[in-house]
C-alpha cells in the first residue's frame, strides 16, 4: 500500500476566502469586511464581498469535490455569519447554511473537517478589545459550543485555530492582515495568551457539547528548517532552530508548546510579560487533543554557523519558487512532520500545503498547470518518506480546492485545483485536479 489505508486525501478552503455573501441572511461584519475597505490594504482594492459565491454555489462545488474523489474537505465557519455580534443571539440562517453544506458533503461521501476560526473575527468583538480582552476566550468557547450543539451529530473532525501566528502577528504586529494593527510587544503577548486560552476552552466546549467523540486538532503554521547537509551538526542546528523562540514571536514553540506540552518555552523572554496567573491557564490550554495539524508550504535551509548557532543559508540564485516567490522545498514535508511528531507525539495532519501559479484558461479551454503537479509529486514523495520513517501522518489537505481571495494579495494569486473565473463564476478543473483525482483513486501511487 502506497499510503496508509485510511489516509485522508483532502483539500481546503476558508469561509472569507470563498463564501462571498458578506452581508447576506443576517451575517454580521468581520474584521476582514472592515480591513478590505481601508485604502491600500489589499491588491487593487479587491474584497471578499463576492469571492467564489460559494455560499450560493456550494452544491456545484461539492459535486466537483466528489469528481476529485476527495475523502475530506477542510472548511471553516464564519463566526459572524452564525453569531452576527460574535456573542448574543445566533443567526439561524447562517447555521442552516453550514447544516446544508455538511449534509451535501456527507451525501457525497466527503468527510467535513471543520476549522472553527480562519481569521474572520466578529467586528463587534474587535470593538470590545478583540483578543486583547481576556473574555475573548469565553466568547470563543461559547461560539464553539453553539457549533458543537448544531453540527456534532454529523461532524467528527475539528480544528480550533488556523495559523494563530498569522492572525495575531500579521494582523496585529505588522498590519499586513486584518484588523491591521501595530500593537506593542506586551499587547501581542497578551493577545497570544488569550488565543491559546481560547483554544483550550474551545476544546473543552467541543468535548462537553459534542454528540459523539470528536477528532480534535489545531492548525498552526509549521515553520520548518531543512538541514543544509547530512552532517549531524547541521541536522542538530535545524532542529534547534525549529525549537527556538523568536523575538518577533514568529516561531513554532511559543504556539505549540503550551497546547501540547502545557508550558511556555523556558527561554522565552516574553514570559515576564504574560498576565499574572498565567500558570493556571496553562492547564486549560493543555487539553488533550487528538492530532497535530500544521500548514507547511516551505522550509528554510539551516546549518551550524561558525559560532555554533543555527544559521540560515540563502537559496542560490535562480532557486525554484512559486508565483508568490515562496521557495519550492519538498523536503519540508519530511522534516516538518518528523519534527512535530517527535516533539509532540501526536499523529500529524498536513492541514495546508500548495502553491500559487499564474494559471489561465488556455485556447483549448483547459487549465494547464504542470508546475502544480510537479510540486505536489515532489512534496508528497517527501511526505511518504516521513511515513516510511515511522511518522504517523493521517491526512493531507491541499490548499486550495479552488482559486479564491488570497487575503492582501486579492484574486491575483491562484492556489486552486479548480480554476475560478471571477467574472462569470465558471469553474474549470485544472490539469492538477484531474491528476489529483487519479492520485486519490490509487491512494498515492501516481505520485510515487
Ligand atoms: C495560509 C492561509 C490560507 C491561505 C494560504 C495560501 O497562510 O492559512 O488561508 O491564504 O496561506
Amino acid at each position: 500500500m502506497a499510503f496508509p489505508k485510511d489516509f485522508v486525501w483532502g483539500a481546503a478552503a476558508a469561509s472569507y476566502q470563498i463564501e462571498g455573501a458578506f452581508d447576506a441572511d443576517g451575517k454580521g461584519a468581520s474584521v476582514w469586511d472592515m480591513f478590505v475597505r481601508k485604502q491600500g490594504t489589499v491588491f487593487r482594492g479587491h474584497t471578499g464581498d463576492v469571492a467564489c459565491e460559494h455560499y450560493h454555489r456550494y452544491p456545484e462545488d461539492v459535486a466537483l469535490m466528489k469528481q476529485l474523489g476527495l475523502k475530506g474537505y477542510r472548511l471553516s465557519v464564519s463566526w459572524p455569519r452564525v453569531l452576527p455580534g460574535g456573542i448574543g443571539p445566533a443567526n439561524d440562517k447562517g447555521l442552516a447554511y453550514y447544516d446544508r453544506l455538511v449534509d451535501t458533503l456527507l451525501a457525497a461521501d466527503i468527510a467535513p473537517w471543520v476549522t472553527l476560526f480562519h481569521w474572520d473575527f466578529p467586528l463587534e468583538l474587535y470593538r470590545r478589545g478583540g483578543w486583547l480582552n481576556r473574555d475573548s476566550a469565553d466568547w470563543f468557547a461559547d461560539y464553539t459550543a453553539l457549533l458543537a450543539e448544531r453540527l456534532s451529530d454529523r461532524v467528527v473532525n475539528w480544528m480550533t485555530f488556523n495559523e494563530p501566528q498569522c492572525f495575531v502577528l500579521l494582523g496585529q504586529a505588522t498590519a499586513l492582515q486584518a484588523p491591521g494593527d501595530k500593537l506593542r510587544d506586551d499587547e501581542l503577548v497578551l493577545a497570544q495568551h488569550n488565543v491559546l486560552l481560547a483554544h483550550g476552552k474551545a476544546v473543552q466546549a467541543l468535548r462537553a457539547h459534542s454528540k459523539q467523540p470528536g477528532n480534535i486538532g489545531y492548525a498552526p503554521v509549521g515553520i520548518v528548517s531543512i538541514p543544509a547537509t547530512e552532517d549531524p551538526k547541521d541536522l542538530a542546528a535545524a532542529e534547534r532552530r525549529m525549537s527556538s523562540v523568536s523575538a518577533s514571536h514568529w516561531d513554532n514553540v511559543s504556539w505549540f508548546d503550551p497546547v501540547f506540552l502545557g508550558k511556555y518555552p523556558e527561554d522565552a523572554a516574553f514570559i515576564s510579560k504574560l498576565p499574572r496567573g498565567y500558570e493556571e491557564d496553562l492547564t486549560i490550554i493543555h487539553q488533550p487533543i487528538d492530532f497535530c495539524g500544521t500548514n507547511i508550504y516551505f522550509g528554510t535551509s539551516v546549518r551550524e554557523g561558525r559560532d555554533g548557532e543555527p544559521e540560515q543559508v540563502q537559496e542560490p540564485a535562480g532557486f525554484p519558487s512559486t508565483a508568490l516567490n515562496w521557495p519550492v522545498t519538498p523536503s519540508a514535508l519530511f522534516h516538518g512532520p518528523r519534527y512535530f511528531h517527535a516533539r509532540y507525539g501526536k499523529p500529524i495532519v498536513i492541514t495546508e500545503n500548495g502553491l500559487s501559479c499564474r494559471d489561465w484558461v488556455a485556447l483549448d479551454g483547459a487549465v494547464h498547470d504542470p508546475t502544480r503537479i510537479d510540486f505536489m509529486t515532489r512534496y508528497l514523495r517527501e511526505l511518504h518518506r516521513a511515513i516510511q520513517a515511522g511518522v504517523p501522518v493521517s491526512g493531507y489537505f491541499h490548499w486550495s480546492v479552488m482559486d479564491n481571495f488570497e487575503w492582501s494579495e486579492g484574486y491575483k494569486e491562484r492556489f486552486g485545483l479548480i480554476y475560478v473565473d471571477y467574472q462569470t463564476q465558471k469553474r474549470t478543473l485544472k490539469d492538477s485536479a484531474h491528476w489529483y483525482a487519479k492520485l486519490i483513486a490509487s491512494n498515492g501511487q501516481v505520485a510515487l
